[in-house]
């Protein structure tokens, strides 16, 4: 059994599957992406919620130096993207990163893929449609229109809330006015639950028709965001407040990372959020004219145009307000044009209707990933056959589009939005390390005309020596940084003796890094003997290190997620396989 669970797929036959058109009763979808729209489709899904909501929170941890977290995390996405191009270049079928690592690692990993890619597409979705929820329920409220507070919050943020003795008004008010059938009290995120169904209609229609509208959207978003970097970054200059990008510490210190680097890390997964999305135009490798070309291309375009606005956001943020002011802020960049700071009413009217827009379309590209990864999973026989049925007319895989629907809007009426935020970041970028790392166990491949491939660096002496730079740049930066990692007495820690926190959850950060740097090390050792690729290697290494920011909870809801697929796997999958029969 031990031997069939790493069963591997040839990648010849996942070309032949993918381009003969006889899956779903002979209904092939349509090629009909050109490179510009796949590039639109990058930008679509990167640019939402991420920076319209999840930033202010980001930089009330980290300060103005979130700006330094988002350019790691933009090198280790780029690292990435270039993983992911040459996977798609060379198996260009739907099913992503899951398809990869079938190549790759063989069937137990793919599935772990296609598993945890469901916490990337549809629980991240789930998070985004609360967000756009926020701004759209803001928006109204706007031009005089309100919704009560028990249909636009959800559930379990106001049960904690209540629990903690919040006195948020929003909280009271949906808390009280709630009404009550069967003892229960009725609050639940309307909004999120409507667009959800929406977006689900949209998808299911077609292909082209999400093409045009995500092509508008992006548009849009980015006029308003660019705005937001002229005029917001005008008066930071022109008001004489650049002296918001080096505010005082705790101890009176003026700092670009005023709670250090540790500050900038528990930032991680909102920065990481930020840039998710970026992968799943490699799902629409089967809709694309040209996909060898256009779908590498696509990717690094959209990764590198949001990676600006987003240092270019930061900046303007950071420095508009001073970063304390972002606590609870779930719309920072309507909040930096509010009266108190830089007062520009009309902005805030702007950056309300980008932000809804801007939220649509990743709400779109998401939906639209999802089921074309089931679908791949569906051919290969680890779902049931029913998720590759394809719609006559519509060409979309309409059963699985429906089941993604259902996997984004019922939970919309249980969970909150810290949760799922955690629990997406956390999971896609253990995919993004597989992926990284099945780039390095697949064979060289001849360059071929026309067709992405990752440049080839040598890595056998140039990463050893990229790991040693960096131990040495840690030892100097801070020269306990060793002998904090390896302490585990947390007596010094206020919120561990105060029982805020547990050992665990102190512990959690030194093992990570321990883990870390031990994998770095083991790897340098390897790829001297193994000369394996420097890009490959560089997105493996630092998507790894971006682990280390997660939690202890993001750790053990993760890993019961695993388990959970792994049970589902080895009942259903495991037997049905394609490769077993
Ligand atoms: N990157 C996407 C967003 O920020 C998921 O909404």
């Amino acid at each position: 059994m031990s031997k069939s669970l790493f069963r591997t797929k040839k990648i010849e036959s996942i070309l032949a599957e993918g381009s003969d058109g006889s899956h779903g009763g002979g209904h092939g979808l349509k090629r009909v992406l050109s490179m510009k729209d796949l590039t639109f489709f990058g930008i679509a899904a990167i640019l939402g919620a991420g920076s319209f909501s999840s930033l202010g929170l980001a930089v009330f941890h980290g300060g103005p130096g979130i700006v330094i977290l988002f350019i790691i995390t933009a090198i280790a996405c780029a690292f990435t993207a270039f993983c992911y191009s040459e996977f798609a270049s060379r198996i260009p079928v739907a099913g992503s990163a899951y398809t990869y690592a079938y190549a790759s690692f063989g069937e137990l990993f793919a599935w772990i893929i296609g598993w945890a890619l469901i916490m990337e597409y549809s629980i991240g979705n789930i998070y985004v449609a609360y967000s756009w929820s926020d701004y759209f329920t803001s928006f109204l409220e706007k031009i005089g229109v309100h919704i009560p507070q028990y249909l636009c919050t959800s559930y379990m943020e106001v049960k904690r809330a209540m629990a903690n003795g919040s006195t948020n008004a929003a909280v009271l008010e949906a808390f009280d006015k709630a009404p009550v059938i069967g003892g229960l009290k009725i609050i639940f995120d309307l909004p999120a639950f409507v667009i959800n169904i929406l977006i689900t209609m949209l998808v299911y229609r077609g292909i082209k028709e999400s093409r045009n509208f995500s092509n508008l959207m992006v548009i849009l978003k980015m006029i308003v965001v660019g705005l937001v970097i002229i005029v917001g970054g005008y008066l930071v200059f022109s008001h004489g407040l650049t002296s918001n990008w080096t505010p005082p510490n705790d101890e009176g210190v003026k700092a670009f990372m005023p709670n250090g680097f540790s500050g900038v890390m528990a930032a991680v997964s909102g920065v990481f959020f930020a840039y998710i999305g970026f992968d799943a135009v490699s799902v629409l490798a089967e809709e694309a004219k040209n996909p060898q070309r256009d779908l590498p291309r696509g990717m690094i375009l959209s990764l590198i145009i949001c990676t600006i606005v987003y240092i270019l956001l930061t900046l303007v943020l950071t420095g508009a307000v001073n970063y304390r002011k972002f606590e609870g802020i779930g719309d920072p960049l309507a909040f930096i044009f509010e009266k108190e700071n830089l007062n520009i009413g009309w902005m805030q009217f702007f950056v309300a209707i980008a932000a809804v827009i801007a939220m649509t379309s990743v709400l779109l590209v998401f939906q639209m990933g999802q089921p074309r990864i089931w679908m791949s999973m569906s051919r290969d026989g680890l779902l049931p056959p029913i998720f590759q049925t394809i719609h006559p007319k519509y060409k979309t895989p309409s059963f699985a589009t429906i089941i993604t629907g259902l996997v984004v809007g019922i939970p919309i009426l249980f969970t909150d939005k810290t949760f799922v935020l955690d629990f997406t970041s956390i999971a896609t970028l253990f995919a993004f390390v597989l992926v990284c790392g099945g780039v390095l166990l697949i064979p060289r491949k001849e360059k071929q005309p026309g067709k992405f491939h990752i440049p080839f660096v040598n890595g056998q002496f140039i990463f050893p020596l990229i790991v040693l730079g960096s131990l040495f740049l840690a030892y100097s930066l801070s020269a306990n940084y060793f002998r904090d990692m390896f302490n585990f007495d947390f007596s010094n820690n206020t919120d561990y003796t105060s029982g805020k926190i547990s050992f665990m959850d102190a512990a959690i950060p030194n093992i990570s890094l321990i883990i870390f740097w031990a994998s770095a090390i083991i790897l340098s050792g390897i790829t001297f003997i193994k000369k394996y690729s420097l890009i490959p290697l560089m997105g493996l290494i630092t998507c790894m290190y971006l682990l280390t920011g997660m939690s202890k909870n993001n750790w053990a809801w993760f890993i019961g997620w695993l388990i959970i697929g792994l049970v589902i796997y080895l009942l259903y999958g495991y037997r049905k396989s394609k490769l077993a029969q």
